[in-house]
């Protein structure tokens, strides 16, 4: 029995000392926190049921994080000590209590005490001599520590992130030592590291490791480059007379000039701490820095110096660990989804873990470069963590943990819902499905082919797709124009403001119906750009309806053919091929001719019904944006001027128009409201 706890305490006390070089020692972690603290638990169990196995180096008695031999090592005048943990109401009334007996306080007497965020950063120390900065160390192995002066001056050089001084505001004492934190804002975290990915640099798992990564440079002009922050909460002074109060030297900290925690906070008794902890809980997602916990010290400093300190922890400090957000687990699967758009997202089935107060059995991670720069692979043991949302995001893979049997996730080359090809266009950050009658994609495919500017569909919108597709009414395009009147009518559409559904009815009926029926002439490039070909948007569309004037000489282009529109490069080229080529894509487009679609022959330019006039836009118009309007007088052959003159053949006179239609009028210049403009647009003016 004694002989199987050793075997395991010795297990334990390996495993811990690897994770805390990985850590400390290498800005990389290896566990999450929540299974270092169930390593660290279980050891300091067996070791109470078996004192005489426990021995003063292991990690239960000491600090963790030996300082690394780049740097010189500086010893801490009095050391720098770690917090105990508590993760319960009644582990914090556990040490109330403990408080009360060892101050000789009767059990109901308050005692009080200051609440800080514990900061997820790491440990520094500066030394202060008659108030100019001297010497500054990391907190190493809690009593000797790395010489990181040079770098430290830097912290707070850029924008206006608390910084480390120089110099002391105000009178100082001849030494002053601070301590506290240095940080990095989840901001620049996020935006180092994508700088650093993108000069292909290792990334770091979490702003903790970052901002320890970044100050423990050999050169101090590296972390000059990284946004690091300081946060002060610990002054001592030798020699000169004692601060009544932990929130007396806080203040006094203020005074000098250091950022002190704004959500730092003086609780009267435990009752109070546990209620302000509860607050934090959720809070602290909103702040802009990463916190796990709470730290709580009892306030009054002479009852500080009475409860003393062990090997390890102050008995007048703990800290408080909200539950973990972050924990590891195995990726089981990984698989493609299809969302809306057509975009593929790496969906990551893991095994199930307890993550914040409940099971999470996926994660997610946004595209393959993400993927491949976190190195994630199926069977790989990663690091997830969960930040207020609901579905964690997985941090990191820890190939320190894998045996080989892990494999890669490829991206399909064809679509799983409807087996299109599946593209990554030249600059996206993702895959997307080509095929126009893919399932996963319909509602969107539905609202973009029904928009104003492309098939314009009066009364189509996402409501409506939505319910055709939900219904199992529509596959494709081709069907919106044999589905009879009665089902349309019969329909139920959710209202998106009232939450409940109505029919769609007679009225709304009629008027798509209607829209449908002009949709068969509305011309080849509203065809083209509506059937969301890739690459196509609406300027090619126009290149191409004006290049090949119909739907048959478009269908048989081959890419050589493309490559002579203007503006169409090889990979449009070829994508446009490719989708043509696509079975499904052809099928929906020989059912819409069946349906009577008839895109009219594109007209050249000079046909337009502003064929050689130039038109002037005055005022807001409410329909269309200005660039809209502007695109569809030039595409029907007119030209569009800043100013009124005799030469200017329209003027369209939108809301609060002012001088230029006054002019007009003075001119004699004919003018039209934006109804009468759209009249004209729509060939009936
Ligand atoms: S007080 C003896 N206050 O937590 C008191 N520590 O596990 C120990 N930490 O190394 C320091 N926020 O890196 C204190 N408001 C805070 C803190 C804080 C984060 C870290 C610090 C320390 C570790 C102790």
């Amino acid at each position: 029995m004694a002989g199987t706890a050793a075997r395991r305490i010795e297990e334990l006390r390996a495993r811990i000392r690897e994770a805390d070089r990985a850590y400390y020692v290498l800005d990389n972690p290896v566990l999450s926190d929540a299974e270092y603290d169930r390593l660290m638990r279980e050891l300091l169990a067996l070791e109470e049921a078996h004192p005489d196995l426990a021995t003063a180096d292991s990690p239960t008695r000491r600090v963790s994080g030996e300082p690394g031999e780049r740097f010189a090592k500086v010893a801490h005048r009095e050391p720098m000590l770690s917090l105990g943990n508590v993760v319960s109401d009644v582990e914090l009334d556990e040490f109330d209590a403990r408080v009360h007996r060892l101050l000789d306080l009767p059990p109901g007497a308050p005692v009080g005490y200051v609440c800080e965020p514990k900061l997820d950063g790491l440990a520094v120390e500066l030394v202060y001599l008659s108030g100019e900065l001297a010497e500054g160390s990391t907190r190493g192995d809690g009593a000797v520590g790395e010489d990181v002066t040079a770098n430290l001056r830097t912290v707070g050089a850029l924008g206006a992130n608390a910084g480390v001084l120089p110099r002391l505001r105000g009178r100082a004492p001849a030494r002053l030592e601070i301590r506290g934190e240095v940080l990095l804002q989840k901001e620049h975290f996020e935006a180092m590291n994508r700088v650093l990915g993108r000069q292909g640099d290792a990334f770091f798992a979490n702003p903790r490791n970052a901002a320890a990564g970044s100050l423990r440079q050999l050169d101090w002009r590296v972390t000059a480059t990284r946004p690091l922050s300081f946060v002060a909460y610990e002054a001592l002074r030798p020699g000169e007379p004692a601060w009544p109060t932990h929130w007396a030297k806080l203040e006094a900290l203020a005074t000098w000039g250091f950022a002190v925690n704004p959500e730092n906070r003086r609780c009267e008794g435990i009752a109070e701490v546990k209620r302000w902890k509860d607050e934090m809980a959720e809070r602290r997602f909103s702040l802009p820095y990463d916190t796990d916990g709470l730290v709580v010290k009892v306030d009054d400093l002479d009852q500080q110096r009475r409860l003393g300190a062990a090997s390890k922890f102050p008995r007048w400090a703990v800290a408080f660990k909200y539950p973990p957000q972050e924990e590891t687990t195995r990726v089981e699967r990984i698989w493609a989804s299809v969302g809306r758009t057509g975009v593929l997202t790496p969906v990551v089935e893991v095994t199930p873990v307890r993550l914040g107060g409940a099971t999470v059995s996926r994660a997610t991670l946004h595209n393959e470069d993400e993927m491949r720069r976190k190195d994630v692979r199926v069977g790989d043991v990663v690091l997830i963590r969960r930040a207020g949302e609901v579905i964690p995001e997985v941090v990191k893979s820890i190939p320190e943990r894998r045996d080989g049997t892990e494999r890669e996730f490829v991206f399909p080359e064809r679509c799983p819902e409807c087996g299109a090809r599946v593209v990554r266009e030249e600059g996206e950050k993702v895959y997307r499905c080509t095929g126009a009658a893919c399932p996963a994609q319909l509602v969107g495919r539905f609202t973009h082919y029904a928009q104003r500017r492309a098939l314009d569909v009066d009364g189509l919108g996402e409501a409506v797709a939505a319910a055709l597709v939900a219904r199992g009414h529509v596959r494709d395009f081709a069907d919106l124009y044999s589905l009879p009147a009665a089902t349309w009518e019969a329909m139920e559409i959710a209202e998106t403001k009232t939450g409940s559904t109505v029919k769609l009815g007679v009225p709304r009926t009629r008027r798509i119906r209607e829209a449908l029926e002009r949709s068969k002439v509305a011309g080849l490039r509203r065809l083209l750009f509506g059937l969301g070909i890739p690459q196509v948007g609406e300027a090619t569309a126009v290149t191409l309806a004006r290049h090949f004037g119909t739907l048959e000489r478009f269908l048989g282009a081959t890419e050589e053919d493309l490559l002579g529109v203007r503006d169409v490069g090889p990979e449009t080229a070829r994508e446009i091929r490719a989708w043509i080529d696509e079975p499904q894509n052809r099928r929906v487009v020989d059912r819409l001719v069946e349906a009577g679609v008839r895109p009219a022959a594109e007209e050249a330019p000079r046909g337009g019904v502003f064929a050689g006039k130039t038109v002037v836009l005055t005022g807001g118009l409410v329909k269309l944006s200005r660039d809209e309007a502007k695109a569809e007088i030039e595409r029907r052959g007119g030209k569009v001027s800043g100013s009124v003159s005799r030469k200017t053949d329209l003027v369209v006179e939108g809301e609060d128009a002012g001088s230029k239609a006054e002019k007009a009028r003075e001119l004699g210049v004919k003018i039209v409201d934006e109804a009468g403009f759209l009249r004209l647009l729509e060939g009936e003016g």
